[in-house]
C-alpha cells in the first residue's frame, strides 16, 4: 500500500484522541500494516500507551511540537517529521491536540483527519464551531484535499446514535464512523493492552469501528490512486503534445 498519512485532533480535551491514536494504530498493525504512531503532544499519552503495552512492532515516536516559537518553525517540522516517517511506514498515525498556533496548511499534509466527539449537545456544538472553521480545507479543490471522519468516542450504551443528529450539527462532507463505547475496560487498558482485545461492547465497538476505518482507507486510497492516475495521463497527453510540436519545430527548419 501507498503510504497513508492519518492525523487524530480536536481541539477539546479529554475526547479520546490519544485512546483512539493508539489503538487504531494497534488495529491497523494487526492487520499487517507497518504502521508509525507520531504523538506531537506535550503530555505523550499515546506514545506511552504503546511503549507500556505488549509490543507489537508499531514505530512509536513522541515528538512534541515547539508551539511556544511561534513562527513557521513548528508547522515545518510537524511537516518534516511526518514525511519522514512515511518512508518506512505504510500508515502514520498523529495525535495532536489542536490549538491557534497550528495552521491549517497542515490538515493539508493527511490523507484521512479523524476528529473524536462525545455526543452530548454542547460537545457536538464545540464540535461543529471547530470544523466548521476548517469546512474551507475539506471542501478545497484546490489542493488535494483530506478526507474528514467524525468519530463519536465515550457513547454511553443508552445514547442513542441518531444520524440524523448528525446531520443537523454537521451539514458538510464526512465519514461518519461508527461509536466506540465508553466502558471501564478501555481506561484499564492504559499501557497495558489494547481496545481491538477487550472481550466485552466497548472492544466490539472499538473492532467495528477499526473494520469501518480499513473500509474508508481502501475507499480513500482509491480515489488517491485515481488522482495520480488522471495527473498521469494527463502529463502523458502533454508530453505527447510537445514531442509533436517539436517534430512540427524541425520540418520547418530541416
Ligand atoms: N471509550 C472509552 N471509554 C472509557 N474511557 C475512555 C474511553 N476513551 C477514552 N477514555 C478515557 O478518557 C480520558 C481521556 O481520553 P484520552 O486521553 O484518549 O483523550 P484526549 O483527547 O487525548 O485527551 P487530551 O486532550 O488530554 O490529550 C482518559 O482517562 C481515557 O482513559
Ligand atoms: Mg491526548
Amino acid at each position: 500500500m501507498a503510504e497513508f498519512k492519518i492525523l487524530i485532533t480536536s481541539q477539546k480535551g479529554g475526547v479520546g484522541k490519544s485512546t483512539v491514536s493508539a489503538n487504531l494504530a494497534a488495529y491497523l498493525c494487526k492487520q499487517g500494516h507497518q504502521v508509525a504512531l507520531l504523538d506531537f503532544d506535550l503530555h505523550g499519552s499515546s506514545s506511552k500507551w504503546l511503549e507500556g503495552a505488549p509490543p507489537i512492532g508499531i514505530n512509536i515516536h513522541h515528538e512534541p511540537l515547539p508551539l511556544e516559537v511561534g513562527g513557521t518553525r513548528p508547522m515545518n517540522e510537524a511537516k518534516q517529521k511526518l514525511r519522514r516517517l512515511c518512508y518506512s511506514n505504510d500508515i502514520v498515525i498523529s495525535d495532536l491536540t489542536w490549538s491557534d498556533s497550528v495552521t491549517a496548511e497542515l490538515l493539508f499534509e493527511y490523507d484521512l483527519v479523524i476528529v473524536p466527539t462525545s455526543v452530548s449537545e454542547i460537545e457536538l456544538n464545540a464540535t461543529s464551531d471547530f470544523l466548521e472553521r476548517f469546512r474551507w480545507v475539506f471542501e478545497s479543490t484546490l489542493h488535494r484535499a483530506p478526507r474528514l471522519l467524525l468519530s463519536p468516542t465515550r457513547v454511553q450504551n443508552d445514547q442513542l446514535m441518531d444520524t440524523s443528529l448528525f446531520k443537523q450539527h454537521f451539514p458538510f462532507r464526512l465519514i461518519l464512523a461508527p461509536a466506540i463505547l465508553e466502558g471501564q475496560s478501555a481506561r484499564q487498558m492504559y499501557k497495558r493492552g489494547y481496545l481491538c482485545d477487550l472481550n466485552d461492547a466497548c472492544g466490539a465497538s472499538f473492532n467495528e469501528f477499526g473494520g469501518a476505518l480499513v473500509e474508508a482507507i481502501a475507499m480513500i486510497s482509491q480515489d488517491k490512486a485515481q488522482v495520480a492516475n488522471d495527473g498521469n495521463s494527463r502529463m502523458k497527453a502533454l508530453l505527447k503534445l510537445a514531442a509533436q510540436y517539436e517534430a512540427s519545430l524541425k520540418s520547418v527548419f530541416h
